[in-house]
């Protein structure tokens, strides 16, 4: 049996599984002999917006772009509505595609490439125009369908991909990093509005991102990746909380590392320093200790803790960032804290301790999350 496979199903996955307009078995796809894709499994519900969060190299275009039909893989299918589509050429699958180049032609006006699509599925010009109309609204370009792109923002571009995705009313929407070319304050302006107009067209959508703020922001569920194979699939909420292993907490949300020993109910850091485990564990010996920077604050009086120094503050409005080197190991450690007149200053030492219940321990072998 395929090891990645959980051995029985609860009825929630079978039902989410039966539930599935997107569904990836044990795909694989290997480039020489390097492996892009290692036999995934994904199933993406109808009118769900699921990402692909991953970062550089994971494989996340490469697996969109078999879902698409551009890379064949080498083994596994893929089913739309329980269909295999495998043998379907990409024009046959009738999927919008947003990429992070914008794509668009520039020899053809606004309202021109819009059309494209439904130009090459012979619809008659009347209900072109209509739903070119439409597609144009729904992105806020109708004052635009005239100019050509190189007259265009970026932001007006993507716009511009979105809708020639979304008029030709595809049974899935592909965005492979359509923001990343786009100034913080757009990007964040534009996922609010893929993610109203996704969720108001009931759209499945499968969007890819390396960046995990955007991923937790816009998906139902994301699947991270690493290596071609993905390492958690879940909400955000879940995933940002419960991050299966040290890769996850690591890349969702960032986490600070420091090497303990799990000791009966406690955990003794390097220096000899001991904190409470309000987690039950199994295991005892060597574990690595990840903790997230809004998780550590000032220790009080005999609270327990460990001794740090603060090697710079970088105040960031509402919250401050210090970077911190722990006394005994050297590590250094980012802790955020609430802005405010008692904030530790550069150079003093400190003590920290662990926010109630947010120790996470991991195994130090394989990053399996123990507690
Ligand atoms: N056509 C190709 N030929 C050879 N190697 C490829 C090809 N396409 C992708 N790869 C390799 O497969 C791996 C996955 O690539 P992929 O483009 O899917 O990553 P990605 O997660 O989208 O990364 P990024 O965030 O940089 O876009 C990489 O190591 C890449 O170099
Ligand atoms: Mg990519």
């Amino acid at each position: 049996m395929d090891d990645a496979m959980p051995a029985t199903r609860t009825e929630a996955e079978a039902q989410g599984i039966a539930a599935s307009h997107l569904r990836i078995e044990a795909l694989s796809r290997a480039f020489a002999d390097h492996r892009a894709l290692d036999r995934i499994d994904l199933a993406v519900r109808r009118g769900e917006l699921l990402t692909l969060l991953g970062p550089s190299g994971c494989g996340k275009t490469t697996l969109l772009r078999c879902v698409a039909g551009f890379v064949a893989q080498d083994a596994g299918r893929i089913l739309l509505n329980g269909r295999a589509i495998d043998a379907a050429p990409p024009h046959r699958r009738n999927f919008g595609m947003v990429f992070q180049n914008y794509a668009v032609f520039p020899h053809l006006s606004v309202a021109e490439n819009v059309a494209y699509g439904l130009r090459a599925r012979g619809v008659a010009a009347a209900e072109r125009a209509t739903r070119v109309a439409r597609a144009l609204g729904r992105v806020q370009l109708d004052h635009l369908a005239h100019r050509f792109p190189d007259a265009l923002s970026g932001g007006q571009k993507q716009r511009v991909g979105i809708a020639r995705a979304l008029v030709i009313e595809p049974d899935l929407l592909l965005m492979d990093e359509p923001l990343s070319n786009l100034d913080a304050k757009l990007r964040i302006e534009m996922r609010q509005e893929i993610r109203l107009m996704q969720r108001e067209l009931g759209i499945t959508t499968l969007y890819v991102t390396h960046d995990q703020e955007e991923a937790m922001s816009i998906s139902d569920r994301m699947a991270v990746l690493q290596g071609g194979a993905i390492q958690q699939i879940d909400r955000p909420e879940a995933i940002f909380e419960e991050p299966a292993n040290a890769f996850v907490a690591d890349f969702v949300g960032g986490c600070n590392w420091l090497e303990a020993e799990v000791e009966g109910a406690c955990l003794r850091l390097p220096g000899g320093e001991v904190l409470p485990l309000d987690r039950a564990v199994a295991a005892q010996g060597p574990v690595r200790l990840g903790v997230r920077a809004e998780d550590l604050r000032p220790a009080p009086g005999a609270a327990p803790g460990f001794a740090v120094r603060v090697l710079v503050r970088s105040y960031l409005g509402p919250r401050t960032r210090l970077k911190v080197e722990h006394r005994a190991s050297g590590a250094r450690l980012d802790v955020e804290l609430p802005s405010g007149p008692d904030l530790p200053s550069d150079g003093e030492t400190i003590r920290l301790g662990v926010a109630p219940g947010r120790a996470r321990l991991f195994a130090r072998e394989n990053g399996r999350r123990l507690a």
